[in-house]
C-alpha cells in the first residue's frame, strides 16, 4: 500500500526525530545551517524515527535572498579562463551548489520514500553528511580565493529534475548512478584543469571529493542490487530515469572508467555509456 502523501507544503515531523532533522535541513533558508547543521539524532533506536511517516514529496528547499537562483544555467568557466582566480571561485561555487542540492535531496529522498528499508533511509542521511563536508571543503577554497557562498547566481537544476523520480530505485539511479557517476567523470577533468591553471590546492580538493564520491556511487549500485532492480546496461539505467532524462546527458567526457568500475558499476553499462557517441557517429558497418 502506498503511504499517504502529506499536505502541500508538508507538515513538520515531530521534534527530535531524524525526519525532523532532515525536514529542517531542507527547509532552512540559512546558508550557515546548510554548511553546519546540528548533529544528527542517533539512528539506532526506534524513538529516533517518526512512526508511520507520510511521504513528504512536495518538500522544497529554503533559499536565502542572498543566494540568487536563475532559470538558466550560468556559464561554467573552463580551460584558460581558470587562470583568473575569480573564475576559479565561480567554478568552485557551482560545485558547492551541486553539493548543497545533493545534501538536500538525500534528505528529501529519506522523507519521500518512506517505505524504503530503514537502512537505506539512514544511509541517505550519512551521505548527506558527506555532502555537507564537501560543501565545507569548497567553501574553504572559495574563501581562500576571496569569495563567499552566494557571491554568484545558481541554478537549482537537480531540484528541477530529481523530485520527478517515482521510486527509491529511480532516485538511486538518477542521483547515485547518473549524477554522482557523472561527477566521477567531471571531477577528474576539472581537477586536471585546476592543476593546469596553477591551483594545486583547488585541484587537490576536487580530486579528493571525486574520490569520495566513488563510495556514493557504490552505495546506489549496491542498494539497487539489494532491492532486486536490474542494472546491467544502458537500457536498464534509462528505464529508471524520469523522462526526458537520458544517461548520456549525465555523463562526462572522458568517462572515468576505472572509478566507475571501482564503484561497482557493471562493465557492460560502463562500456555502453562510453561507446554511445561512437555508436551514433560511426558509419554503418553494412546495409
Ligand atoms: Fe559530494
Ligand atoms: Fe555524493
Amino acid at each position: 500500500m502506498t503511504p499517504p502523501v502529506d499536505m502541500d507544503p508538508p507538515i513538520a515531523p515531530p521534534a527530535g526525530t531524524l525526519e525532523r532533522w532532515a525536514f529542517d535541513y531542507v527547509t532552512s533558508a540559512s546558508l550557515d545551517d546548510k554548511l553546519s547543521p546540528p548533529p544528527l539524532p542517533r539512528s539506532d533506536h526506534d524513538e529516533a524515527w517518526e512512526p508511520s511517516p507520510p511521504s513528504r514529496r512536495t518538500l522544497r528547499p529554503g533559499r536565502p535572498p542572498t543566494l540568487v537562483c536563475v532559470p538558466k544555467k550560468p556559464k561554467t568557466p573552463t580551460g584558460r579562463a581558470l587562470l583568473d582566480p575569480a573564475k576559479r571561485a565561480r567554478l568552485l561555487h557551482v560545485f558547492l551548489h551541486h553539493e548543497l542540492q545533493a545534501a538536500e535531496l538525500f534528505a528529501w529522498a529519506m522523507l519521500t520514500f518512506v517505505e524504503a528499508p530503514r537502512a537505506l533511509r539512514a544511509g541517505w542521511l550519512k551521505l548527506l553528511l558527506d555532502e555537507v563536508r564537501h560543501m565545507r571543503l569548497y567553501d574553504g577554497e572559495l574563501r581562500r580565493l576571496g569569495a563567499r557562498f552566494g557571491d554568484f547566481p545558481v541554478r537549482d537544476w537537480f531540484w528541477e529534475r530529481v523530485p520527478a523520480c517515482p521510486s527509491a530505485a529511480s532516485f538511486l539511479a538518477l542521483v547515485g548512478v547518473g549524477l554522482e557517476g557523472g561527477n566521477l567523470d567531471h571531477g577528474a577533468r576539472f581537477a586536471a584543469m585546476l592543476e593546469e591553471a596553477g591551483d594545486p590546492e583547488a585541484a587537490a580538493v576536487e580530486r579528493r571529493i571525486a574520490f569520495e564520491e566513488i563510495a556514493h556511487v557504490r552505495f546506489a549500485v549496491q542498494w539497487l542490487d539489494k532491492l532486486g532492480v536490474p542494472l546491467e546496461g544502458l537500457a536498464d539505467l534509462e528505464a529508471l530515469l524520469p523522462p526526458p532524462l537520458s544517461p548520456i546527458v549525465l555523463r562526462g567526457r572522458p568517462l572515468a572508467r576505472e572509478a566507475r568500475l571501482d564503484a561497482g558499476v557493471p562493465l557492460r553499462l560502463v562500456e555502453e555509456l562510453d561507446r554511445y557517441e561512437e555508436t551514433l557517429r560511426a558509419p554503418r558497418a553494412s546495409g
